[in-house]
């Protein structure tokens, strides 16, 4: 299991620099971050960058990760096959904020052709500032693995 300060992340060619920026932008606010690729520019398969981060999170080596490609599309629909995962993607602050508060999301999607970096660092701070509130939104999550 990755520390409480730790977390993985994950991109293909299209989101690299933007995975790039967020990795500077956690390791300066002292996040130990596990980068499992792209590694550059050259075109891949986001799915294998997929796979890698969502079986990390549903296997509980880690309790939360980020992941990012062109649109954010496949990123997500690759990562929710995954027991456990609870893949939000996200392109504004109130969505990133909800996807906790309502449904402990435990990996944050995001689009490099959609948003810029500074909406980027926002929404990845929102994350991971914001609490799962619980409550009746406790078996909601679980009904999702049931
Ligand atoms: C790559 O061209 C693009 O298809 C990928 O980054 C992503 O947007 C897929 O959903």
């Amino acid at each position: 299991m990755g520390q409480d300060n730790s977390i993985i992340i994950g991109c293909d060619h299209a989101a690299f620099e933007l995975k790039e920026k967020i990795k500077k932008y956690l390791q300066d606010k002292g996040w130990q971050v596990i980068d499992v690729g792209t590694t550059g520019p050259e075109s891949v398969n986001y799915v294998d960058y997929g796979k890698k981060v969502a079986g990390a999170v549903s296997r509980g080596e880690f309790s939360k990760g980020i992941l990012l490609c062109g649109t954010g599309l496949g990123m997500s629909m690759v990562a929710n096959r995954f027991p456990k995962v609870r893949a939000a993607l996200v392109s504004d602050v109130f969505s990133a904020k909800l996807s906790r508060v309502h449904n402990d999301s435990n990996i944050l999607v995001l689009g490099g052709r959609i948003i810029g970096d500074i909406l980027a660092f926002e929404l990845v701070q929102t994350w991971l500032d914001t609490e799962f509130e619980g409550g009746r939104h406790l078996k909601r999550i679980q009904d999702i693995d049931n």
